[in-house]
């Protein structure tokens, strides 16, 4: 049975990963700040014995390297960085740019992932699969940008391209296969109401790319539907 462990796996995408995964029969470590809170994930772990929750702030890089020693004996077949903040979604973030909110964004959306790529190496090394994934967006392109703003969140998101594609490199010798994935407009907290695809299309069509993950295309910024997001 392939085992994946997800950041952010309370609502929005990081559930529905679990919902996905658990039902095709992998073991899912589902990670997220307040399991006591975490309804819809409890709940679905009721029904599903293969669901483990762990209590995860990936903002707190002591606790990713307490959980990875927790899970030292579990190999990882797919890792998939997905927790992330938006939190200049709805004001400027030009004119004043609130120094503490940016440095935020880039602690979550950027620091953590690799912070958790780093604890959980030998995991994911020690796997059939060998993937590492990172949830990034379409805003961190710059071929991307035609409308501007959101200053914080795409440079956290450029940010973490570029963390991806050095790992890309860096850890080929290893076997080890990495997935930057852009999963669309998507109906979410985040997304809002108006976002054009649903948490489930968007999963499977990340599902179907991580699956088909190869060497050749380790370290390229695809969309949910399999186009290619110039950097
Ligand atoms: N929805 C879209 O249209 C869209 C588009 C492009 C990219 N993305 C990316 O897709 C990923 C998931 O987004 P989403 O739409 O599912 O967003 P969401 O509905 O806002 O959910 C965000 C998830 O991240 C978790 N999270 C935030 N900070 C965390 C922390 N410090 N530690 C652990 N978990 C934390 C949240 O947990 P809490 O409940 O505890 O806050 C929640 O589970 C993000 O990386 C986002 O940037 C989304």
């Amino acid at each position: 049975m392939p085992v994946t462990l997800i950041t952010g796996a309370n609502r929005g995408l990081g559930l529905e990963f679990v919902r996905q995964y658990a039902a095709d029969g992998w073991r899912v470590h589902a990670c997220c700040r307040r399991p006591q809170e975490a309804s819809a994930l409890q709940s679905l772990a009721k029904t599903h014995d293969n669901i483990h929750i762990h209590r995860l702030d990936v903002g707190e890089f002591e606790a990713i390297r307490h959980l990875a020693d927790e899970l030292r004996n579990t190999a990882i077949d797919v890792l998939i960085s997905n927790a992330g903040i938006y939190l200049d979604r709805d004001q400027p973030s030009f004119g004043n740019a609130n120094v503490e909110m940016w440095l935020e964004e880039f602690r979550i959306n950027t620091i953590a992932p690799l912070k958790l790529a780093e604890a959980f190496l030998e995991h994911v090394a020690a796997s059939e699969q060998k993937k590492l994934v990172f949830i990034t967006s379409k805003m961190g392109s710059m071929a991307d940008n035609g409308s501007g703003g959101a200053y914080f969140y795409r440079s956290s998101k450029a940010a973490l391209n570029a963390v991806a594609k050095s790992l890309s490199i860096d850890l080929a010798p290893r076997g080890i296969l990495v997935g930057l994935l852009h999963p669309g407009w998507v109906k979410t907290d985040m997304g809002g109401p108006n976002a054009w695809i649903t948490p489930q299309q968007s999963i499977a069509g990340m599902r179907r790319l991580i699956e088909r993950l190869s060497p050749a295309d380790s370290g390229t910024f695809y969309a949910y539907d399999g186009q290619i997001v110039p950097w």
